[in-house]
């Protein structure tokens, strides 16, 4: 195990097998991670772990990756399929925690919750004022929904409660009766920059959504819009961001991922008119530690030969690699 996970998924693979954790609670190093893949039959990662092809390719006895989070963008999974390993995620049961923090962002950054927070702290609220900290406001605004998947979806239906008008584009279209059901409007991506109140970003990091949102769609933007990232850093351009925070370009934006994490764009951390969260969109107790458990599950699925329920790259099944590794004798961890 690449780190510490609530103890609960800890303890459910300890029943089952025996269980290496690196305890120090730091991400390991390239040269640890490939030792631990050499050494053990399933790995559990966390997004903080780069699983590439020098990692899977270290040993013959490495059969699955279990990734605590949805994304696994941290992890070569063509070079694990070719491998024969099995890798998996953890969806679903993050998807209203993330949603409730989306939104708590999208609040936070309409209303100037956190800049007022500062001010007030910093000892500059020296009488009411009818022009203080005005923000935009959220109910009847527009919000543009960029990824529909189940955390678009969640919030678009918290949308509903304020009354918005949600814009919503993706690849993938869900159907008709699901837009209905949801309130959403498909546009394209011009068009949802242009018009939208507040964009929020829920894809996946891929080479197509890498620095989605650059300069050029800052400029599509409203100035009096707000842009919020919950999904990968990467998906926004950060330096582009930055001087458009600092140029007006946009009214505000409220991040939770960074492109180079735990580092951040020097410049966004002068400005008021930007949020910044250490990644903890799904971190709450309950969703970490079910995340953690079902990692676990899947790992134990997969040892005992069965199809993990959260698999993402099922091609490998069927592969002559996967079938050989699949001989060996199971146990999680043990050097
Ligand atoms: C968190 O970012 C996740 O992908 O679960």
């Amino acid at each position: 195990m690449s780190r510490l996970i609530p103890q609960p998924g800890i303890d459910l693979l300890k029943s089952y097998a025996d269980v290496e954790v690196n305890e120090a609670d730091v991400p390991l190093t390239a040269e640890e991670l490939q030792r631990q893949a050499a050494s053990s039959d399933g790995l559990v990662t966390l997004l903080t772990d780069r699983i590439d092809g020098a990692v899977l390719g270290s040993g013959e006895r490495l059969r699955i990756v279990a990734n605590v989070a949805v994304g696994y963008d941290n992890i070569d999974v063509q070079a694990a399929t070719e491998q024969g390993i099995v890798v998996t995620n953890t969806p679903g049961v993050l998807t209203d925690t993330t949603a409730d923090f989306a939104w708590a962002l999208l609040m936070s950054i309409g209303r100037r919750i956190v800049e007022g927070d500062r001010y007030l702290r910093q000892g500059r609220y020296t009488g009411w004022g009818i022009q203080l900290l005005l923000g935009g406001d959220i109910h009847g605004a527009t919000l543009g929904i960029v990824g529909m998947g189940r955390i678009g979806q969640g919030m678009a239906e918290r949308a509903k409660g304020f009354n918005m008008r949600v814009l919503y584009y993706d690849e993938y279209r869900p159907p008709a009766e699901r837009e209905a059901e949801l309130g959403v409007t498909f546009v394209d991506l011009d068009t949802l920059l242009s018009e939208s109140d507040f964009v929020t970003i829920h894809t996946p990091l891929t080479p197509e959504t890498h620095h989605l949102i650059d300069a050029a769609a800052l400029d599509r933007m409203k100035s009096t819009a707000y842009l919020i990232n919950t999904s990968r850093g990467p998906c926004v351009d950060e330096a582009a961001l930055a001087q458009g925070l600092r140029d007006g370009v946009i009214a505000g934006a409220a991040l939770d991922v960074f492109e180079a994490e735990p580092e951040v764009q020097p410049e966004l951390l002068d400005l008021e008119n930007v949020i910044l969260t250490p990644h903890i969109a799904s971190a709450s107790v309950a969703t970490r530690t079910r995340m953690a458990t079902m990692a676990a599950e899947n790992c134990i699925e997969s040892l005992e030969g069965r199809r993990p329920p959260n698999i993402v790259n099922p091609e490998v099944l069927d592969t002559e690699a996967f079938r050989q590794r699949s001989q060996s004798v199971a146990a999680i961890g043990g050097r």
